[in-house]
């Protein structure tokens, strides 16, 4: 595997099986003694430039549990809020930690402290791709159905950063995937046409029924991104129809999951009939992101 995951492509296939059999051997053994040696004495630089619960807690718990340390950082307490160049942090982070998480804005930030750093770099999400999400959704299908070879799934709402992630590790689970998006808000033609060239099947589309017909999973984010705030009037208009509700839900297989990556905006995305129904496996998923994660940190860095 490469030094860094910044993007799902990061990995190979062979890695991400490597990924996902370990992250399932250490939720059956977590709390064991033996894990707790695997990353003792290192240490996770975290900084974030946008909110988390789950990526934030879910990597410190990881280390914590792995034997190591998280740190966190706020830009705006480091010297980085200060004007402090991000190639001039980069170098200076990799002699003390082991490794760095980093949730920003833009992508770009996030392999710019790559090309300086001497350390992994992992990208705990930005305007392009979140990668680490795609890892705990890939279990979690997994998990439940046994395989993700041949599922369908059925994403419905913003083509944005975690679709994008879930669009390029398609072609390597064996995914099927149909986007409903409207059209401004579709997926980008880049990273679709990357996925396709790598054999993934991928539909992009408007229409959330067509694409929810029969699927296997249904699967949702926000319409409002962080850092998309001021667009919130127009995406609420645009994303008009485009909600996971009972209606649609009863349109995927009887044997459908639905998953979101959370925070969810009940009412908008999803309703809360769906998201705390039956067929909702979302905590889950949730879960499965420290699973996973503990496992990326152990390869990256054990
Ligand atoms: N899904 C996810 O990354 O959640 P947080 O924003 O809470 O980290
Ligand atoms: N698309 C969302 C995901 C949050 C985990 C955002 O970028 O805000």
């Amino acid at each position: 595997m490469r030094r860094d995951f910044i993007s799902v492509l990061d990995a190979d296939p062979h890695d991400l099986t490597l990924l996902l059999d370990s992250a399932a051997r250490m939720k059956r053994a977590r709390g064991e003694a033996g894990d707790r040696r695997i990353l003792a004495g290192k240490c996770l630089a975290m900084v974030f430039e946008k909110a988390s619960t789950r990526t934030r807690v879910s990597f410190e718990v990881g280390m914590e549990e792995l034997g190591g340390h998280a740190i966190f950082l706020n830009p705006n307490d480091l010297q980085l809020g200060r004007g402090e160049e991000i190639r001039d942090t980069a170098r200076v982070l990799s002699r003390y930690a082991a490794a760095v998480m980093i949730r920003a804005f833009k992508h770009g930030t996030i392999e710019e402290f790559a090309r300086y750093s001497t350390i992994p770099v992992i990208n705990g999400l930005s305007d392009r791709e979140h990668p680490c999400q795609t890892l705990g959704d890939l279990l979690t299908l997994r998990e439940h159905f046994g395989s993700t070879d041949g599922l369908s799934v059925a994403w419905i709402g913003d083509g944005n950063n975690v679709c994008h992630s879930l669009i390029l590790a398609a072609a390597m689970a064996g995914v099927d995937l149909a986007v409903a998006s409207p059209a401004r808000y579709r997926p980008d033609r880049g990273i679709v046409e990357a996925a396709r060239a790598a054999g993934a099947k991928i539909r992009v589309i408007g229409d959330p029924r067509e694409a929810a017909r029969d699927a296997d999973a249904l699967y949702t984010d926000v319409w409002v991104s962080m850092g998309e705030e001021a667009e919130r009037a127009e995406r609420l208009a645009a994303f008009r129809g485009y909600t996971i509700d009972a209606s649609l839900l009863s349109l995927a297989s009887p044997d459908a999951i639905v998953l979101h990556c959370l925070p969810a905006h009940r009412g908008e995305e999803i309703t809360d009939e769906v998201l705390e129904g039956p067929q909702s496996i979302v905590w889950d998923q949730a879960e499965n992101r420290l699973h996973t994660e503990k496992a990326l940190l152990a390869t990256l860095l054990g």
